[in-house]
């Protein structure tokens, strides 16, 4: 592949993201004024990315050559995480030793990916190692990667390994609902610079706690209170939400209550999604 032209108007500030999917990074990017291009292979993620004015490629991030990019500014990535999850019979954690020898191996200069890929019991494991090849082949200034909080192990090796090609790195877990998302949705972050140190954003928000959902700690007192679903969507704070991850029989979703008062619950595997119903349930009711 020859050069590709990437997505934003001052050729100073291009911007690339990783498993770029419908868009949640473009979307935050948008509210700053930037834009990136992201890469993805899913069709409907791409149509629905480009639905909503965000630019896309649609390819397999491993098969791709990062120097065709070149040059550009930020690199943000939010890979797959098969070697960090349940789904799939877990066959990907056991490919874990393999993302970790094979991320050692590129920061060391040798392209091991075929090699380890040959090992790995899920073929998709070693899709975690992709921000890496391409930051280090790339050399962004800027550099940010988020994913589930236990892939936070694999980020804190990255920021090791990106500390050995000159980039100031900072790793950790942060909570939506700190920062005014009215979710409780914790991530791991990987943020990095060759600019200069960084750190991680500091809470602007209290924590959200379910077993005290009115209780105020005594060092969050001087932050904003979180934000209820209510308040986000700018609907009535009667109703509550039930997770109805045990539907499938045609009845009324089961699962677990979370009022409307509160922040959202993540959809994840084990919640699938959530329907919002009138009436009053405490947190963490179970549908009888
Ligand atoms: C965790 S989601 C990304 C979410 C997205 N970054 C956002 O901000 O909304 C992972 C994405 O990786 C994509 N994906 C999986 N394997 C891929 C591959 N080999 N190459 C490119 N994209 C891939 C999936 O289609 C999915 O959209």
């Amino acid at each position: 592949m020859g050069s590709v032209g990437v997505g934003h108007r001052d050729a100073g500030r291009r911007i690339v993201d990783l498993f770029a999917g419908a868009g949640g990074w473009d979307e935050g990017l948008r509210e700053l004024g930037y834009s990136a291009l992201g890469i993805d292979s899913d069709r409907w993620a791409c149509a629905t990315a480009r639905a909503a004015g965000h630019e896309r490629i649609e390819a397999d991030v491993a098969a791709l050559d990062p120097k065709a990019f070149a040059p550009i500014w930020g690199l943000i990535a939010s890979p797959p995480c098969q070697a960090y999850s349940n789904a799939g019979k877990g066959l990907g954690k056991l490919d874990k030793p393999h993302v970790f020898a094979c991320a050692h191996e590129l920061a060391a200069g040798h392209d091991s990916r075929a090699e380890h890929l040959a090992a790995c019991r899920d073929s998709r494991s070693l899709l975690t190692v992709e921000p890496l090849r391409w930051a280090l082949a790339l050399r962004p200034r800027w550099i940010a990667f988020e994913q589930v909080p236990p892939v936070l192990e694999l980020w804190s090796l990255f920021a090791g390994l990106l500390a050995a090609h000159g980039y100031e790195a900072s790793a950790g877990v942060l909570s939506a609902e700190r920062f005014g998302v009215p979710q409780t949705r914790k991530r791991a972050f990987l943020i990095a610079s060759l600019d200069g140190p960084v750190a991680l954003p500091e809470p602007t928000h209290r924590s959200y706690n379910p077993r005290r959902p009115d209780q105020v700690r005594e060092d969050e007192a001087d932050l904003f209170p979180w934000v209820s679903m209510a308040d986000g969507l700018g609907w009535g704070r009667d109703g509550v939400t039930w997770t109805n991850n045990q539907t499938g029989n045609g009845r009324r979703p089961r699962g677990l209550a979370r009022p409307m008062s509160c922040p959202a619950r993540t959809i994840d595997t084990a919640s699938g999604s959530w329907t919002v119903e009138p009436g009053s349930a405490k947190e963490g009711e179970a549908d009888a």
